[in-house]
């Protein structure tokens, strides 16, 4: 195996999707997008009127969820497919921004996805964003990275991408929505966001996004070549 699995980690706004993109594109890896996974599934329960408090409803909503990654051929970067339809710009939607935290805490939640996150990197090549990547789905991962950033900084980022997106908000409004999901991904019992010991802090506030993804190409550059060097002495 020549390859290696890199997970990047932080709280929202950091820069993780549009630095993991870049960085799959440029190794040619597979980017998953694990946050998108619990939108996808978040959209699902607010589509199909699923309580949060009914388990047995949750089950069977989640036998009922296929999610996938199909790449875009004209940006050359994977999108997410719920049920065969391309949901990646409803799940960005304010209102399952505001629902994603708590359906993410939910055990049968994630326990569902992590066992997706861990078969599509079986093989590894893979750059997976998101919470608990370097804790949980990929304790073992190559090149670990837990991206922080300013709360002003990020508030600032994540409302320019709504604004692409024609979704005008305010910005008090971003960050207070963005402290909120901060402080429920960190005191949630299950799997909550948290740097693992071995990831590599990358504060990206005054980097510029060309630099965030050099930096982590350069993290990543040695261990792939440590692992090609490790495949062929054996
Ligand atoms: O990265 P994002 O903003 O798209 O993530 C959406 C939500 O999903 C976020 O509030 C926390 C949750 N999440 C999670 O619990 N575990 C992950 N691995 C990724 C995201």
């Amino acid at each position: 195996m020549k390859d290696i699995i890199i997970t990047i980690d932080g709280h929202g706004g950091c820069g993780k999707s549009t630095t993991a993109k870049a960085v799959a594109k440029a190794l040619g890896y597979m980017y998953i997008d694990s946050g998108g996974m619990y939108r996808a599934v978040t959209l699902y329960f607010q589509e199909n009127y699923i309580q949060l408090t009914n388990l047995k409803d949750i089950k069977k909503a989640l036998a009922a969820i296929d999610i996938q990654f199909i790449c875009n051929p004209t940006t050359e970067t994977n999108e997410i497919y719920l049920n065969r339809l391309n949901v990646e710009e409803k799940i960005r939607a304010m209102d399952i921004t505001e629902k994603v935290s708590q359906v993410s805490a939910i055990q049968a939640v994630r326990d569902t996805m992590v066992h997706l996150q861990q078969k599509l990197g079986k093989d590894k090549r893979i750059v997976m964003d998101g919470r608990d990547g370097g804790t949980t789905v990929f304790p073992h991962a190559d090149l670990k990275i837990f991206m922080t950033a300013d709360i002003d900084v990020r508030a600032e980022r994540r409302q320019k991408e709504l604004m692409e997106k024609d979704q005008l908000i305010d910005f008090d409004e971003v960050k207070k929505s963005l402290l909120k999901r901060d402080l429920m991904d960190k005191t949630r019992e299950v799997s909550p966001l948290r740097k693992a010991e071995d990831a590599i802090e990358l504060d990206t506030t005054h980097m510029l996004f060309h630099e965030q993804v050099e930096e982590v190409l350069n993290l990543a550059t040695p261990k792939i070549i440590e692992m090609k060097q490790q495949n062929s002495a054996t």
